[in-house]
């Protein structure tokens, strides 16, 4: 008899975007003529830049001769990606991280999930709430929480670190011990981004309890204020406490191409329970070189390519288009009176839904009503019940239209 992993079963319902897409094709199967503009789940609507489309033309043809032809490729990714992150990402700003770091993979979301696997069950984990699910929902898969509580909507034994108007949507330091703290900055759903002093006080918190700070950064590139780091090692001492996720998904339109990459610093240790370090580096790599075969060739090119001078102006007008859409949602939100923050330093804008109506409430209103697609805040944690996402990431075509139809269909 084959017994399954009853963690699974704590989970309750299914993937905040499984569910999202479920109930859309239900709608649009009910309302065939309905023109549904979706934004909900932060997925790139724009081509991908022309640079990037040679670079692939080039690696392609390359597999289509004898001699330069590739099959599997180094586990960590090719040196000539490593190197071209090291150089544009974090050498142009004055950050000191070597190739040897840099761990290529098929997205921001995987590493994101699989790094629990390096670490202890008996960790006590902090999530900012609201947030990402992938964090909690794989240590809920892993068993490194309790049971999830329904009327609280939280599991037990996790640190949750709310994120509400009182504290200007900034998660504070916990007042308990904590082991690993994940924080995203620029904040998926909030949009909310860490200014530097802020992020060095969870450096030395770190420091303190010896914990790790695992830093999705997959939004970076979407920052327009000056004294919001766009890495988390421009902080002093980070690289002793943080493991770093960047995607080229939303940085340049790779949703559909998949490649992203993980840091972690050679310094960067953990502890056995006798107390001896233990490199993290170490124990990723070898996660890495057990699961893993590497991101495509192709794709690598492809990502390569976005890294040049050429590239990084070309995903930049292209970042600058959705930042643009984001404008104009925040302006229309603001004309009908609804309360928002966001779409500053990242493509997400997060609303207060009107009446204190519940966010799957209001989900179903806007998409009967306008039909237009969001994400229900809850989705994100239990502190973002009666809170509501619309993304940037559209058409400016369709974004004007959905502004257009917040303004004239949605009477509150
Ligand atoms: C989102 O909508 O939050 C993201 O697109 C999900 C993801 O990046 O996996």
């Amino acid at each position: 008899m084959a017994s399954i992993n009853e963690n699974y079963l704590k989970l309750p319902g299914n993937y905040l975007f499984a569910e999202v897409a479920k109930r859309v094709k239900q709608f649009r199967a009910e309302h065939p003529q309905a023109n549904v503009i979706s934004l909900g789940i932060g997925d790139v609507t724009e081509p991908l830049a022309p640079t990037v489309i040679n670079a692939l033309h080039k690696a392609t043809d390359e597999m289509a001769k004898k001699d330069t032809f590739r099959g599997y490729g180094p586990d960590q990714g090719y040196a000539f990606l490593r190197e071209a992150i090291v150089r544009t990402i974090y050498k142009n700003r004055g950050v000191d991280v070597t190739p040897e770091e840099v761990f290529v993979s098929d997205g921001a979301k995987s590493d994101c999930g699989n790094i629990q696997e390096i670490f202890g069950l008996d960790n006590v984990i902090a999530i900012s709430d609201p947030v990402y699910p992938v964090y909690l929902d794989t240590n809920v898969m892993a068993g490194r929480t309790g049971l999830y509580d329904a009327e609280k909507q939280q599991f037990a034994g996790v640190v949750y670190m709310p994120c509400t108007e009182e504290n200007g949507f900034v998660p504070q330091l916990p007042k308990e011990h904590v082991d690993l703290i994940y924080l995203c900055s620029p904040n998926n759903p909030t949009g909310t981004a860490l200014k530097k002093s802020e992020l060095e006080k969870w450096v030395e918190f770190a420091r303190q309890e010896k914990a790790i700070i695992l830093y999705d950064a997959a939004y970076s590139y979407y920052i327009t204020e000056d004294d919001v780091p766009r890495t988390i090692y421009e902080v002093a001492g980070a690289k002793e406490v943080a493991i770093e996720f960047r995607s080229f998904s939303k940085t340049a339109g790779f949703t559909g191409m998949r490649c992203g990459y993980t840091v972690v610093p050679k310094g960067l240790m953990g502890y056995t329970k006798t107390g001896e370090k233990v490199s993290l580096h170490q124990l990723w790599q070898r996660r890495h070189a057990t699961r893993f075969n590497g991101t495509p060739y192709i794709i690598q090119r492809a990502a390569e390519a976005v890294l040049t001078e050429q590239g990084q102006r070309e995903i930049k007008q292209t970042i600058q288009y959705y930042m643009e859409n984001a404008k104009l949602l925040c302006a229309g939100l603001q004309k009908i009176g609804i309360e928002y923050i966001g779409g500053v330093n990242a493509p997400y804008i997060w609303l207060k839904t009107p009446d204190g109506m519940s966010s799957w409430k209001f989900f179903d209103k806007l998409l009967e009503v306008t039909h237009l697609v969001g994400t229900p805040g809850s989705g994100f944690g239990p502190s973002g019940e009666g809170y509501f996402r619309l993304t940037a990431f559209n058409s400016r075509e369709n974004t004007e239209e959905a502004v257009q139809r917040l303004q004239t269909k949605l009477h509150i």
